[in-house]
């Protein structure tokens, strides 16, 4: 595990530049999305070098990580509609480029065997992008989940419906219980992991990813057994680092 501290516009510069490096080598590439406010100054760098650079991705093709259950598809806060706005249509992705997790499917565990099938049919996750919650879930794999999961349907925990609460008016009642979410083994076959993390409100969870014993208490911690994974880091997120 390589653990960049650096400033948070670096840091994005970081995961954007290790981006840009696979986009080149190889167009077609598979990118793994994540909503949040964590990497939303990589998806501005991206799209600025989108407009100025030229990087395209005509030919790549991206899979999110998770999906709220029942939000209606019109709501801004659906992730689908978050990647849309934040990345998907600032960037050259050709429709139905992105697919996530059908959170308003009616038969929602069928919904999650076809995500992973669809996964494994593109030929998995070149390069994964993760935020990491206050309690170190990533994706919505709350404390307590397997660290052999696959694509499923999850309760969010009080705290990360508090947390996401900023997105509906404050209002925790407003934020869905439910959502569907790739599991750790579903994040552990992507090959190469890039997390982000600012602020102090994260420097446990960070500490507990880079130095604390495995455990499904902390689910993050799963990829201390991943070959590839990047952390990148500001201060406040570091400041429990040893
Ligand atoms: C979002 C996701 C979540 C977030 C995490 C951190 O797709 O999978 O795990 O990455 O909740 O959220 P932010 O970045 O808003 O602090």
């Amino acid at each position: 595990m390589e653990v960049v501290i650096a400033p948070g516009p670096e840091t994005a510069r970081i995961a954007a530049d290790a981006i840009e490096k696979l986009l080149r080598a190889r167009p077609q590439a598979v990118l793994g999305l994540a909503t949040g406010s964590s990497p939303l100054a990589v998806y501005d760098e991206l799209a600025r070098r989108h407009d100025e650079d030229g990087l395209s991705f005509a030919h790549a093709r991206a899979f999110m990580l998770d999906e709220y259950v029942g939000l209606p598809a019109e709501h801004p806060e659906r992730y689908r509609n978050v990647i849309e706005k934040e990345i998907a249509s600032r960037v050259d992705l050709a429709p139905g480029a992105v697919q996530g997790p059908d959170g308003l499917a009616d038969d929602l565990v069928a919904a999650c065997a076809a995500y992973e099938r669809a996964i494994l049919d593109a030929g998995g996750v070149d390069l994964q992008i993760l935020g990491i919650g206050t309690d170190g879930h990533i994706a919505f794999n709350e404390p307590g989940s397997s660290l052999a999961s696959r694509t499923r349907i999850k309760t969010l925990t009080r705290q990360t419906r508090e947390d996401n609460a900023r997105f509906f008016d404050d209002d925790v009642a407003q934020v869905p219980t439910h959502c569907l979410t790739q599991g750790l083994a579903t994040i552990m076959s992507a090959r190469h992991l890039v997390l982000l993390a600012q602020g102090r409100g994260k420097a446990e969870a960070v500490h507990q990813l880079v130095e604390g014993p495995v455990s499904a208490m902390w689910p993050a911690t799963v990829l201390q057994h991943h070959p590839h994974v990047t952390v990148l880091v500001d201060d406040g997120a570091a400041s429990r680092l040893q």
